[in-house]
């Protein structure tokens, strides 16, 4: 196993290029298994889950190629694997693989998708999918771990996706490409509003789909017979860009966030302005100027889906929060148990209390650097942000969290002036 290792204090400078979504690109990689032409994607990112994609589309009967800056995902016209099936292996090291089962049953009418477990931060109910595909008339049987889907005809409906702690975005992705290729038309209440579902379903637009409303909680589908290939380019990713803003806050640093849709960030950089980091704004650049963490103004915020503050960001805020002056607290609004990062927190200094959903931060003095352990991506994250901020060495551990959903981390941040390596880590 390999571990972060980061000697905290430098302030971050400089220019960082944004990544393409790896929140966008796994939905729209799915995509894919709704065509049989190819279909060609561009800024995808390089990372973990991306990986895991592209090998379950491969049991699913897709070649893919990539050629400079292109991915192309083509029909395998040679591979044996069962089409409709995808299996334990690939399913449990990524809980996303589960938005394969709308295209799915779309293309061929049935699906075998072995169930998702529950994860680091809660138990992640997929009823919502399933209830929406039962709409559609799908027959859904669990069998010894799998969904077992089937429909001898998929047919428009009105259906409502509003669950517990709001819509669901992989819920709100996987019905709507059940829905693409269904007869007559669905109307989804409550659909995911997140810029990652409008990005897929604009492309399933140029796929050929009929889809109305993107970006709102209303969409409108109607069901065509065939989708045909298309060229795309995955948007920005808001989380890592987020992720950069963080680490420029708490180190004091500056820098210049590139390829970046500012109107995706803006309930983060609101939260920004208030507490007093520097925020500037051009056409797709973001600076960011950062003081002293101690300068910072504490701050209540919740978690929502979007437009409101992003719950992917939580664990970085939290790290703010700690090292701002006076309390701050986070309400968690869609993963009431998503607090992995602040046992780890505590450990480096950070003063915590979560009751319930609700963490209250009051101020530290500064972190200290200390061994850490990563349990999911977002709480991995947030420790390498705590690291760079605190006083001495860091060590993240389990930094396979992390990689699953950053592009080059450790080397982005390095270009920004940060001291940390990856270093093999024999205490597993
Ligand atoms: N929920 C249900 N029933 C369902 C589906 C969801 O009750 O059938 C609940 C969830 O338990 C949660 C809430 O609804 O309380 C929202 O979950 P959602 O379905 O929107 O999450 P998701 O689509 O599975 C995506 C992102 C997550 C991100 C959430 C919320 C991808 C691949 N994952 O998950 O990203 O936290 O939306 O914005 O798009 C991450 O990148 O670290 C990550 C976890």
């Amino acid at each position: 196993m390999k571990k972060y290792v980061i000697q905290g204090g430098a302030k971050l400078h400089g220019d960082v290029v944004v990544s393409g979504s790896k929140n966008a690109a796994l939905p729209i990689l799915a995509a894919t298994l709704l065509t049989d032409d190819d279909v060609i994607l561009r800024n995808v990112p390089r990372l973990k889950d991306v990986t895991t994609m592209l090998a379950l589309l491969a049991k699913l009967g897709k070649k893919v190629i990539l050629e400079d800056e292109r991915l192309i995902v083509q029909e395998d016209v040679g591979s044996r694997s069962v089409r409709h099936e995808a299996t334990y292996d690939i399913v449990k090291q990524m809980r996303a693989s589960i938005v394969v089962l709308g295209p799915l049953v779309a293309r061929y009418r049935q699906a075998i998708v072995s169930l998702p477990g529950g994860c680091a931060f809660g138990p992640r109910p997929i009823d919502l999918h399933l209830k929406g595909l039962a709409a559609l008339g799908v027959k859904i049987e669990m069998k010894h771990g799998d969904i077992h889907a089937s429909a001898r005809n998929l047919k428009g409906a009105s259906i409502d996706l509003m669950g517990e702690f709001g819509s669901s975005v992989l819920g709100t992705d996987n019905v709507a490409m059940a829905a693409v290729l269904a007869s007559g038309e669905t109307v989804i209440e409550n659909a995911a509003r997140e810029p990652e579902t409008i990005d897929l379903m604009e492309m399933l637009g140029k796929m050929g789909a009929k889809i109305e409303g993107a970006g709102t909680s209303t969409l409108r589908i109607h069901g065509v017979k065939k989708l045909h290939g298309c060229d795309w380019t995955v948007i920005p990713d808001r989380i890592e860009a987020g992720t950069f803003i963080a680490a420029a806050a708490v180190t004091g640093g500056r820098i210049r966030l590139k390829a970046c849709r500012t109107d995706h960030l803006e309930a983060v950089l609101d939260v920004c302005r208030e507490i007093g980091i520097g925020i500037s704004e051009k056409a797709g650049v973001v600076t960011v100027t950062g003081k002293k963490p101690s300068a910072y103004k504490g701050f209540n915020l919740t978690t929502m889906p979007y437009p409101k503050f992003p719950t992917d960001l939580q664990s970085l805020f939290t790290v703010v929060g700690a090292l701002s002056k006076g309390i701050s607290s986070l309400r968690e609004g869609i993963y009431p148990n998503r607090w992995s990062h602040v046992p780890e927190l505590a450990r480096m200094g950070a003063q915590i209390q979560v009751e319930n959903e609700t963490a209250i931060l009051g101020e530290c003095k500064g972190l200290d650097g200390a061994s850490v352990q990563a349990s999911d991506l977002r709480a991995g994250a947030a420790l390498v942000v705590a690291g760079l901020a605190a006083r001495g060495t860091t060590e993240v551990r389990r930094i396979y969290h992390v990689d699953r959903g950053y592009e080059e981390l450790p080397e982005k941040l390095r270009a920004l002036g940060a001291h940390i390596t990856v270093e093999s880590d024999t205490l597993v």
